[in-house]
């Protein structure tokens, strides 16, 4: 097995989940969502070994919620892309293959970090995605005429994955202020191949207050009411 390094990118605010501390420190079922993420990854058996990059303000947050788990911590930049960096500077140098996750995204399966890690036997990169099911419009005073043809579209989710050395080549051509959606966009801009493999529903991303709800009911649905 190569091995495999995963960073979690955990140094955003959280601003439109709003809450008082950012998302991934929040409480969901009485775990903080950045434990319930690197939980997933380090229990792993494909996942060698784990770096979290928070903001240095967040120290305090962060360490309580990883509590036992093994990671380094590293601070973060100003953008996802720019703490994604200090991630991938802070990787052991025996890694060969990288996981990027949003500490966000805490209902990550295993299964869907299988799928990941088997696409990079054949691509540089892999990129887990979900179809489009709603009509899209754009439009910012009213709505364009026309929905926007939504076949060929599909949404990206995280962990994304890489093999190590093409990723940090894509990363060095990256100009250094250049802040981008997600790894799999600094791959394709560097010409990596990228398999899709697919993502899953529940990995949604905690991104605006009533997210936390719909997380609360995921966990609550196995329950036995007596
Ligand atoms: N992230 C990061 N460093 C940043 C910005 C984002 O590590 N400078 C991380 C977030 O912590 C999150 C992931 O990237 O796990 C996805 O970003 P997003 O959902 O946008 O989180 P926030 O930036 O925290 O939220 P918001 O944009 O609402 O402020
Ligand atoms: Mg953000």
């Amino acid at each position: 097995m190569p091995r495999t390094a995963a960073i979690i990118v955990a140094a955003g605010r959280g601003e439109r989940a709003g809450g008082g501390i950012p998302k991934q420190y929040r409480m969901l079922g009485g775990v903080a969502v950045l434990r319930r993420t690197a939980e997933v990854l380090d229990r792993h058996p494909g996942v060698d070994s784990l770096v979290v990059v928070i903001n240095p303000d967040d120290a305090r947050l962060a360490h309580e919620a990883l509590g036992d788990i093994e990671a380094v911590l590293v601070p973060g930049g100003a953008t996802r892309t720019a703490s994604v960096r200090a991630g991938l500077a802070a990787l052991p140098g025996n890694a060969e293959l990288v996981l990027i996750h949003d500490a966000a995204r805490p209902f990550v399966s295993a299964a869907l970090i299988d799928r990941v890690i088997d696409a990079l036997a054949r691509c540089e990169s892999a990129l887990p995605v979900l179809p489009v099911s709603d009509a899209l419009w754009r439009g910012s005073e009213g709505l364009a005429e026309t929905a926007i043809d939504r076949s060929g579209l599909f949404r990206a989710q995280t962990p994304q994955g890489f093999r190590l050395d093409a990723l940090l080549a894509a990363y060095d051509r990256l100009p250094d202020d250049t802040a981008m959606a997600d790894d799999a966009e600094v791959a394709r801009a560097a010409g990596l191949s990228v398999a899709t493999v697919a993502g899953a529903e529940e990995n949604f991303k905690l991104t605006l207050a009533s997210d936390f709800e719909r997380a609360e009911q995921i966990l609550t649905s196995g329950d036995c009411v007596t």
